[in-house]
């Protein structure tokens, strides 16, 4: 699992679990930090361990999109992985990134096709990142997509991974993973709502009400 965020606190807390493998980034996320992006990711590094940071080099043209991969890896730092708009523009830039720097982890960004699934896969990406609530909001099936993504994969021998992204609910990520999904990204807020689930609230305070009382 990775945390969907660029919020140094939530990163904080959720981070030092063995379970949670790194954090995906996108400009957005950054922006609502309101602080510069290597402001920002620079205290995302410095809290991150071993683990994964994945920053989206972002631009309209092949060209943009290779400038901003390139300042993004200019430190060389090998935690540091790319995403990269699964469009064009982006497929035109990982082809080039990819002769550069063959061994880069690059998740394909903004999916909502199984089509758009294909294609990054077959440029080399290591991960799609279909965008599962805001295909809902189009009137999509995500979970067809997801699934039908892993059977194509499967029956091609594509090594790329399916990693769920875009959530608003905690129900959508678990039927994202029996779909066939890989892994999710998912915001902080949906971990705070799956870790402290209010129905299992009462029946711990009765427990811990009886512990308190009879030992
Ligand atoms: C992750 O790869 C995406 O940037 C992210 O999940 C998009 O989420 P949103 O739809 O909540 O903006």
């Amino acid at each position: 699992m990775y945390l969907d965020t660029a919020n140094i606190d939530q990163i904080k807390k959720y981070i030092d679990y063995d379970w949670v493998k790194g954090v995906t980034t996108n400009p957005t996320l950054i922006a609502r930090e309101g602080k510069s992006r290597e402001e920002v990711l620079q205290s995302i590094l410095e809290v991150l361990g071993e683990r994964e940071l994945f920053i989206q080099a972002a631009g309209d043209t092949k060209e943009e999109i290779c400038a901003d991969a390139k300042k993004i890896l200019k430190q060389g730092d090998k935690r540091i992985k790319l995403k990269i708009a699964a469009n064009e523009a982006g497929f035109q830039a990982m082809k080039e990134i990819k002769e550069v720097h063959p061994e880069i982890g690059i998740i394909a960004t903004a999916i909502f096709s199984i089509e758009q699934c294909y294609i990054a896969a077959l440029a080399g990406c290591e991960w799609v990142a279909p965008y599962i609530d805001r295909m809902s909001n189009q009137g999509l099936d995500s979970e067809e997509i997801v699934s039908n993504t892993a059977q194509l994969y499967a029956n091609l021998g594509l090594n790329t991974k399916i990693l769920g992204a875009s959530f608003k609910n905690t129900s959508q990520i678990i039927h994202t993973m029996l779909a066939g999904a890989d892994s999710v990204t998912i915001a902080t807020n949906l971990l705070d709502t799956i870790m402290n689930n209010k129905l299992a609230a009462d029946s711990i305070a009765v427990f811990n009400g009886d512990a308190k009382k009879f030992g």
